[in-house]
């Protein structure tokens, strides 16, 4: 009795030696939806749980990453891009005559925004302004500028941004992390510190740095 109710639950499942089973090509997938054998149905339930630990795990390491570690290289690089901005002025044309504050900017007149001068500005960052703070940026770039998110221009800003800024800061990520895997890096004594502006701003000298491995 007991094989009975075995094999049949089992019955497009298992293979008795001699005896065909309803193996028609059509028939199959449909039946199996319908009937699923109590192993089936185990496996099934064993499988979503699997599926769902490893979303978790994957979820608990994003919040890890967007609140510990990886975060903290967001603001290295913030910070990086504050002091040194690769891009050190932006220009925009008037298009209609303006008054802006006390000026009366006239049309056609070139306008030269100066990304270095707004982000050297002790008024805006403090007084600590020269110093290599990534902790600044900790509360956003609304909060490091006093809510003038306009100071801080290392892409631009409105309709005609930088197209490549997500790519360059992921790329600059990944070129961290990989190098930060396997080595910790001091910079050498034969560094010196002289930034130029030859069409974006470049280390002079290059930017020498020791590593040593892990
Ligand atoms: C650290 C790297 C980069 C910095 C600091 C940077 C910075 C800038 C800045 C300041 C602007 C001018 C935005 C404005 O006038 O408001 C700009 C424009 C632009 N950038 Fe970048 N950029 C970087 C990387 C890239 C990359 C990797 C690409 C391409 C893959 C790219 C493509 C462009 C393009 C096409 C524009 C012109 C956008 C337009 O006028 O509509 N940039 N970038």
């Amino acid at each position: 009795m007991k094989l009975t109710i075995l094999a049949s639950r089992n019955i497009f499942k298992i293979r008795f030696p001699g005896v065909r089973l309803y193996r028609s090509i059509s028939l199959d997938p449909i039946c199996s939806k319908i009937l699923k054998t109590g192993d089936q149905i185990e496996a099934e339930k064993l499988e979503k749980r699997i599926h769902h630990s490893i979303i978790e795990l994957i979820k608990k390491r994003e919040d890890q990453v967007m609140n510990g570690e990886g975060n903290y290289l967001s603001l290295i690089i913030n910070e990086s891009l504050r002091l040194y901005p690769p891009v050190l002025t932006m220009s925009r044309k008037i298009e209609k005559e303006v008054r802006w504050r006390n000026l009366n900017l006239p049309a056609n007149m070139n306008l030269l925004i100066s990304s270095l001068a707004l982000h050297h500005d002790p008024e805006i960052w403090g007084e600590d302004v020269h110093l290599f703070k990534p902790e600044r940026f900790s509360e956003g770039v609304a909060n490091a500028t006093k809510d003038n998110i306009a100071a801080f221009l290392p892409f631009g800003m409105g309709p005609r941004t930088c197209v490549g800024f997500n790519f360059a800061i992921n790329e600059a990520k990944i070129a961290l992390t990989m190098i930060l895997q396997c080595y910790t890096f001091t910079l050498s004594p034969a560094y010196v510190h002289l930034p130029v502006q030859i069409l974006t701003n470049h280390p002079r000298y290059g930017v020498q740095v020791m590593l040593h491995p892990l």
